[in-house]
C-alpha cells in the first residue's frame, strides 16, 4: 500500500507538472508547524532558480492547480513560497480504512523473503549475565521481531561465548579446589558422574576468582592457558567437565532470557564451530588469503581507498591457537552453509567495531560470502549511571541483570499495589513484571542504538512521559473503555464503523495512525527500533489529546460514538503491534 506522504506528493507533483514545472519538485513533507498545516512543499523555493520566477508565483500557479482537488481541505501558497497543506477529512478516512484492513497496516513487504542470521545475546558460559548484555538481547529481539514483520525470514542466534581462555579458567580452579574429581584423572576409564560437580552460584564464583588470578599470577595463567588447549584438543575428562559447565550455565541463561522476553533460534556458540577451523584455515592458506606475519597467520584487510591501516585480522597465533576472530569466520562459513542468509546482522558493543571490520572484510576477502551479503554490524553505546560513567551497583561491582530486573519489578509492584488496593498479590506481580519490562526496554530501545544513554530507573518507570509505563497506560485506558462500551452496548468495537473525523483532535490521531508503516518500514532499513518508539509516543500522545477532549462513551450521537470506538480499537491494535515489535506486552489492568 502506497504511504500517505506518497500520495500527497505525487497529487502535488501533478500539480507542479500541470503548471509547467519540473514534478520531482512536488516532494512533501510533514509539516513542522503543525499550528498552520499538516504537510508542507518546498518545491517552489527550489525550483525558483532553475525558473527565473519568484517562488511564490511558482507556489501561487501549483496551488490554484490543486483547488478543488478532493484531496485538499486546503492547498494555500504563503510568502516566501511555501504551499501548506491540509488534507480532506474524507481522504483520511478513507486512507486509514483501507490501511486498517491490511494484515500487516499497510507495510510492503519485499517481492521475496530474504534470510537474516541476527547475532545478538552473546552471553559467556558461566560468567552471569550483566548488563552490558541485556543492551544485546533486547536491542536484538526487537530488530528479529521488526525484520521479521517487515516480510524477513530471521534465525535469531545467541552466540555463546562457551570456548577459549575462560573455560581454561574455570577448569584449572576446579582443578585446585576439587583435585579428587574424576575428570583430572587421567586414568580414569569409567563413565563420568550425571550430576555437576557444582551449583550454579559456586559455578558463578568460580570465574571472577580464576580471572582475578590470572591477572596476578603468571603461573596460574600459564595453567590455565594449557588446560584450554587440553579442552580443545579432545581430553575426555575435560570435555566431560565443560559439558557439565555448559548445561549449568545455558540453563540458567535460558531461565534469564525468558524472563526478559527474549528468544533464539539457535544456541550455536563458539564452541559450535571448532572443528571446522582446520578446514578454514587451510583453505585461507591454500588460497593465498591468509599469510605468515611474526609467527603469526593473519590476513590483511586494509583496503586502498582507507586513510589509515588497519591492524590484520588475525586467524591462528604464533603458538596455534584460533583466537574472536577466527571462530566468527567460522561462524560465519557455518551459517552460509546451513542457512545460505542474504544477510548477516550482529549486535553487540560499539567498542569491537574494528573487530566486526576485521572479520566482515576478511569473510568478503576470502569468499566465505558472496560479495553481495551484507554482513552488517549494530554497534550499541554503554549504559550508564546518573555520573556519566559505566552503569554500576551502589557498592560499585557490576550490575547483575537479574538483581536489576527484581529492583524493577518490585518497585512497580509497590506502585501497582499503592493505586490498586483491590488488585492480587499475584495480578500486582504479574503485572509488575509486564511494567517493568516496559520500562527498562523502553528506556534502552527509544535511544538510538549506537549512543550512550543514562539508566535513569525514576524516568523510565514513570506513568507520565516518554516512557514505556506511559505506553502501557494509554493502551490500559482505551481496553477500559473499549470493555465498557461493549458492555454497555452489547456489541463488539472490532465491528464499529470509522465516519468522517469532526474535531481536528480526532483527525491528528487518524493522520498518527496513517504513519505506522512509514516508521516500521524505516525501523527496519536503519536497524532503529528507536524509531518505532518515536512513532508510538506520538500516537500515545495523539490519543490522549483526542481522549481529553472528547466525550465518548457519554455522546448521544449513535453513529459518531460508534465512530470513536472503531478509532480506539484501531488505535489499540497498532499500539500493541507496535509494543510487541519492541518485545514487550501490556497488561489488561494497571
Ligand atoms: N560474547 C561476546 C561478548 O561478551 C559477544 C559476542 C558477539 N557476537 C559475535 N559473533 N562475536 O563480548
Amino acid at each position: 500500500m502506497e504511504k500517505i506522504l506518497d500520495l500527497i506528493s505525487k497529487e502535488v507533483s501533478d500539480a507542479f507538472e500541470a503548471a509547467g514545472y519540473d514534478r520531482n519538485l512536488g516532494k512533501c513533507g510533514v509539516s513542522n508547524r503543525p499550528d498552520l498545516c499538516e504537510y508542507q512543499c518546498n518545491g517552489a523555493m527550489a525550483g525558483a532558480k532553475q525558473y527565473h520566477k519568484a517562488p511564490f508565483m511558482i507556489a501561487d500557479e501549483v496551488a490554484e492547480k490543486l483547488s478543488g482537488n478532493e484531496m485538499f481541505e486546503k492547498a494555500e501558497s504563503v510568502k516566501p513560497g511555501f504551499l501548506n497543506l491540509t488534507v480532506s477529512r474524507e481522504f483520511v478516512r478513507s486512507y486509514i480504512v483501507k490501511m486498517l484492513h491490511e494484515k500487516r497496516f499497510g507495510v510492503n513487504l519485499p517481492g521475496h523473503e530474504p534470510t537474516i542470521v541476527l547475532d545478538y545475546g552473546g552471553p559467556n558460559v558461566a560468567k552471569p549475565l550483566h548488563v552490558g548484555h541485556l543492551r544485546s538481547a533486547v536491542i536484538g529481539e526487537s530488530l528479529k521481531r521488526i525484520l521479521r514483520y517487515t516480510g524477513n525470514k530471521v534465525v535469531g542466534d545467541v552466540h555463546l561465548g562457551d570456548w577459549g581462555l575462560q573455560m581454561g579458567l574455570i577448569i584449572t580452579e576446579l582443578k585446585l579446589q576439587k583435585p579428587d574429581l574424576p575428570y583430572f584423572d587421567e586414568s580414569f576409564t569409567g563413565s563420568y558422574p550425571k550430576e555437576p560437580p557444582f551449583t550454579l552460584s559456586e559455578l558463578e564464583t568460580i570465574y571472577p576468582l580464576a580471572s582475578g588470578k590470572s591477572k596476578e599470577d603468571e603461573e596460574y595463567k600459564a595453567a590455565a592457558l594449557e588446560a584450554t588447549k587440553k579442552l580443545q584438543d579432545g581430553d575426555r575428562g575435560y570435555r566431560a567437565l565443560w559439558h557439565h559447565i555448559l548445561n549449568v550455565s545455558v540453563s540458567d541463561l535460558k531461565k534469564n532470557y525468558k524472563n526478559l522476553n527474549v528468544d533464539f533460534d539457535l544456541w550455536w556458540g563458539e564452541s559450535t564451530v571448532h572443528d571446522i577451523i582446520p578446514g578454514m584455515v587451510d583453505y585461507f592458506k591454500d588460497n593465498g588469503y591468509a599469510h605468515e606475519s611474526q609467527g603469526a597467520l593473519v590476513i590483511d584487510v586494509t583496503r586502498e581507498d582507507d586513510s589509515k591501516e588497519l591492524p590484520p585480522c588475525i586467524v591462528l597465533k604464533s603458538d596455534g591457537a584460533a583466537l574472536y576472530a577466527t571462530t566468527d569466520l567460522a561462524t560465519i562459513q557455518k551459517r552460509m552453509d546451513e542457512y545460505h542468509p542474504d544477510a548477516i546482522y550482529y549486535v553487540a558493543d560499539k567498542r569491537q567495531t574494528l573487530h566486526f571490520t576485521q572479520v566482515f572484510r576478511s569473510a568478503h576477502k576470502s569468499k566465505l560470502v558472496m560479495p553481495e551479503t551484507d554482513l552488517q554490524f549494530v554497534g550499541f553505546g554503554t549504559m550508564n549511571g546518573s555520573d556519566g560513567k559505566p552503569f554500576k551497583t551502589r557498592q560499585g561491582g557490576v550490575m547483575r541483570l537479574e538483581s536489576l530486573i527484581s529492583e524493577i519489578d518490585e518497585k512497580m509492584y509497590g506502585r501497582i499495589k499503592e493505586g490498586n488496593a483491590a488488585i492480587s498479590d499475584e495480578e500486582a506481580k504479574k503485572t509488575a513484571h509486564q511494567v517493568a519490562l516496559a520500562a527498562l526496554k523502553y528506556g534502552d530501545l527509544s535511544n538510538q542504538p549506537s549512543k550512550d544513554y543514562i539508566f535513569d530507573i525514576d524516568k523510565f518507570t514513570s506513568f507520565e512521559g516518554d516512557t514505556g509505563p506511559y505506553l502501557l497506560y494509554t493502551i490500559v485506558r482505551i481496553k477500559s473503555i473499549l470493555a465498557k462500551y461493549e458492555e454497555q452496548s452489547g456489541k463488539k468495537a472490532k465491528e464499529a464503523r470509522l465516519a468522517v473525523s469532526e474535531s481536528d483532535n480526532e483527525k491528528a490521531l487518524c493522520l498518527a495512525l496513517a504513519g505506522f508503516a512509514e516508521a516500521v518500514e524505516s525501523a527496519a532499513r536503519e536497524l532503529m527500533p528507536n524509531r518505532i518508539c518515536a512513532y508510538i509516543y506520538g500516537l500515545s500522545n495523539a490519543f490522549n489529546s483526542f481522549y481529553h477532549e472528547t466525550r465518548i462513551l457519554a455522546e448521544e450521537d449513535e453513529a459518531k460514538k460508534e465512530s470513536y470506538i472503531a478509532l480506539l480499537y484501531n488505535t489499540l491494535k497498532v499500539m500493541e503491534t507496535g509494543i510487541d515489535l519492541l518485545g514487550f506486552d501490556a497488561p489488561e489492568r494497571m
